[in-house]
């Protein structure tokens, strides 16, 4: 065993707690206040188990029930709660909007970039409030995803012959409500590829924390659609196409967690916690 015990955070988003909490039997569960945190707390218990043998925690981004708004999500908070708990991990599921004709309805697709158009949203654990994220951070967000986490999704969805692209850029938008055919014109314009609510803040307060992260997004619409897409998107859509590939999904996540656990992680954590955070926050000092 390597220096750091492996342990997975999975996020997820639209539905999926519901089917994992069916199929998966978990050992114990936090409940949400004592998973209380100094961020506050987080959107639902930390539900925790094993999966092929590896550590799992699972949490609902938008809360038992979907009663917690993208805005609303408390980003810290969760990501907070992971890394308390030891998480080296985090696997994403978000359902997305595609705003180019290459991503598909029900496509599985890992963003490798993003461009944030959330404005109410604390984005940093450096704020100067707290003990542990002590001074100021300011991280290169080049790599975004961790490179080879999303690796080894891609490796997981092939081995199971479900289709899957790796590398998009993946627009967050605030919300709660969805873009007009302008913004959506905009956002292709500026090198979008696909359009979510909730990959920011918490792909960079993963990095903050240390923690390996990736997304694992579902074209779940076109958007406003394009000339060539005829397509306007609608929240039951969003739902009804994410609930029908949930199997899929979740297949992905368990072989991921699989192949995740054959590797040996130390250098990548190390490279992320020690010498790339430690390094940045000791460049200010
Ligand atoms: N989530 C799913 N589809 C979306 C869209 N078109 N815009 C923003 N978030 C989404």
């Amino acid at each position: 065993m390597g220096k750091y015990k492996i342990k997975i955070g999975i996020i997820a988003g639209c539905g999926l707690d519901k089917s994992f909490k069916e199929d998966l039997t978990y050992f114990s569960k936090i409940e949400r206040e004592d998973a209380t945190n100094e961020y506050g707390l987080p959107s639902s218990s930390l539900y925790t188990g094993t999966i092929s043998g590896v550590d799992v925690v699972l949490l609902i981004r938008h809360g038992s029930g979907y009663k917690v708004s993208a805005t609303d999500v408390n980003y810290r908070a969760n990501i907070e709660a992971f890394r308390v708990v030891g998480c080296t991990h985090i696997l994403a599921t978000t359902a997305c909007g595609s705003l180019v004709k290459l991503f598909s309805k029900e496509q599985l697709v890992i963003p490798d970039s993003f461009i944030d158009r959330t404005v109410h949203r604390k984005g940093t654990f450096y704020d100067g409030t707290s003990k542990y994220y002590s001074g100021i951070c300011n991280l290169p967000m080049e790599p975004s995803f961790d490179p080879h986490t999303s690796q080894i999704v891609e490796n997981a969805a092939k081995k199971l012959e479900i289709s899957i692209k790796k590398g998009a850029t993946i627009v967050a938008i605030e919300g709660p409500r969805f873009s007009s055919k302008a913004e959506s014109y905009m956002f292709r314009q500026w090198g979008g590829h696909l359009i979510n609510m909730t990959t920011c803040p918490e792909v960079f307060l993963a990095k903050e924390a240390g923690i390996l992260y990736t997304s694992i997004a579902m074209v779940t619409d076109y958007d406003c659609g394009s000339d060539d897409i005829a397509d306007n998107v609608h929240p039951v859509d969003v739902f009804n196409v994410f609930k029908r590939n949930i199997n899929k999904i979740k297949s992905v996540l368990i072989q991921t967690i699989e192949l995740i656990s054959q590797e040996d992680w130390d250098q990548r954590i190390d490279d992320l916690k020690v010498f790339y955070i430690d390094l940045v926050k000791s460049s200010v000092t």
